[in-house]
């Protein structure tokens, strides 16, 4: 089935195995499954990879702290992030654990190319390490907190670490990725961090300490006895990893190296967009083609914490409002890229107006007049009037200007021209009034209904990557084969005299009284 289409690969990041996955888990994961759905249904041949992070001096202690050994404490926690897919409908085709074989082998491999380049050295690290980072951090970038504990912009707490440490000479990478942002304007996307990646960069980079020696939950440096990786260096690897490195001639890597998107949360762009490509280039491997960094969440316009008792668990949003209510509400309020609230008010005014009063109500009035006037059937149409052929142009427009905003991630675009056309529907049903027609000319009844009808389809069609499970059930309303729902199926038409099945409201709507 793969045979002639086009590759392409979406990463999430690995997420740590120390907490219980919550909404930012989600939110990177869902848009890389909404846009990873939507390249399937446009004929692409796609990968997308999740998994887990579970080397390193934060997860050793998370488990240390559970009294459990790391590998077993990984066991049993990356299971909740697996739970997190099949919750939220997620369509991963892989999933990878950093613990795997075929992953240690991956790190090793690739440390020996970079020894081989003479990009990495022996030396000594003296300086400030935020463990809940796993990240270095200059002196010049830290605040005074509380006891004279010296505290990284993320708010995250270091220590001193003096210790023998591998280099990666990063400082020499400089020039050469400012070439290459300057050569790939879109490699970093949105533009706003892409300016700030390269002022970064431009500051000066300084070598990276890349083995640590102090703990041991890690892949072994080869040939150094003592020495564990740097988790950032073994974490990045993953994308690599999952498609056969260090086998390069493998058809996965052929295929799909390199990535198409990385997806990344703002705070860790600096990793993928300036590490990593520099990692790459330095082995010879070819850096990937996007990363793109979006914002992050509050809650009722608080920071989202622990300590505040404030962490949205996705489990309990989908069972209050719905899964595919969620999953719309995440990629339509928020243009993707920027920060968002999430509110309660928000999320039941999306799922009540949008979803329930103008989609699935459209959808439910037209085929519930259908069954009542047409038995059942998908009605025949007449010759079509200007306002019909004005409907279909505006739905059949979508899918090039939805495509177009799909591949720069802007996912609140193409929802809001999508919601246009859902409007325009809307309208179109309140001017032709169909109800009105039974008795004075039923053959124009039959045309508008089956316009109707053929928007709905192809409406549903268009927003299954986003609502997997409502879309399915407006299709199967609509008796449209499982095999005729890709996007090649848009431009065909309902065949009049299909019988279709009894019509139910796919969105539910949220009353007060619920909670
Ligand atoms: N293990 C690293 C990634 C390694 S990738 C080679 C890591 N893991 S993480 O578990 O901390 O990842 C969390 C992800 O969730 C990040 O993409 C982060 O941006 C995202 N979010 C965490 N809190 C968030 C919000 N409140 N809102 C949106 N996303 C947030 O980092």
């Amino acid at each position: 089935m793969t045979a002639g289409k086009p590759a392409y690969y979406i990463t999430t990041p690995i997420y740590y195995v120390n907490d219980d996955p919550h909404i930012g888990h989600a939110y990177t994961t869902l848009a890389c499954d909404v846009l990873a759905r939507f390249k399937r249904l446009d004929g692409f041949n796609v990968r997308f990879l999740t998994g887990t992070d579970e080397h390193g001096q934060k997860v050793e202690k998370s488990a240390a702290a559970a009294g459990v050994d790391p590998q077993a404490f990984t066991d049993k926690v990356s299971q909740n992030f697996r739970a997190l897919s099949d919750l939220l409908n997620f369509s991963n085709d892989d999933f990878i654990r950093t613990t795997e074989a075929r992953h240690k082998e991956a790190c090793r491999s690739l440390w020996k190319k970079l020894v081989d380049a003479g990009d990495i050295y022996l030396g000594t690290y003296a300086g400030w390490y935020a463990v809940r980072d796993e990240a270095f951090y200059a002196e010049s970038e830290l605040e005074d907190g509380p006891d004279g504990k010296k505290i990284a912009p993320s708010g995250a707490e270091c220590e001193w670490v003096e210790e023998e440490s591998y280099f990666f000479r990063l400082e020499a990478w400089g020039e050469r990725l400012l070439a290459f942002y300057e050569a790939n304007p879109d490699f970093i996307l949105p533009a706003s961090r892409r300016n700030e990646v390269i002022s970064f960069v431009k500051g000066g980079l300084k070598d990276l300490s890349i083995s640590r020696t102090t703990f041991n939950w890690g892949i072994p440096v080869p040939d150094a006895p003592g020495h564990i990786m740097y988790v950032w260096l073994d974490a990045l690897t993953n994308y690599i990893t999952a498609v056969g490195y260090p086998d390069e001639s493998s058809e996965d890597f052929t295929t799909f190296w390199p990535a198409d998107v990385h997806m990344v949360g703002k705070d860790i762009l600096r990793f993928h967009a300036v590490y990593w490509p520099a990692f790459l280039m330095a082995a010879g491997v070819a850096p990937p083609k996007r990363v793109y960094a979006h914002g992050w969440w509050t809650n009722e316009g608080q920071k989202i914490s622990k300590s505040l008792g404030n962490v949205i668990v996705p489990s309990e949003i989908v069972a209050t409002y719905g899964l595919d209510q969620v999953r719309y509400f995440l990629l339509r309020e928020v243009p993707f890229g920027n920060d968002g609230d999430f509110s309660r008010k928000a999320m039941v005014g999306r799922m009540n107006y949008d979803l329930a009063n103008q989609f699935g109500n459209l959808a439910h009035r037209v085929l519930s007049l259908i069954a009542k006037n047409c038995e059942g059937k998908v009605p025949q149409p007449q010759a079509l009037q200007a306002q019909d052929e004005a409907l279909f142009e505006a739905v059949a427009g979508l899918l090039d200007k939805v495509r177009a905003d799909f591949d720069r991630q802007q996912f609140h675009n193409a929802l809001t021209k999508v919601w246009e056309v859902v409007s325009a529907a809307n309208r179109y049903i309140d001017q032709e009034a169909p109800w009105k027609l039974k008795k004075s000319d039923p053959e124009r009844m039959a045309t508008v209904l089956y316009v109707l009808a053929d928007t709905i389809r192809q409406l549903a069609i268009l927003t299954q990557p986003v609502m997997p499970d409502a879309t399915a059930s407006m299709l199967d309303q609509l008796s449209v084969a499982p095999d005729a729902r890709d996007f090649t199926a848009l431009d065909a038409r309902l065949a009049a005299g299909t019988p279709l099945p009894m019509s139910e409201p796919v969105f539910a709507k949220f009353v007060e009284e619920d909670v």
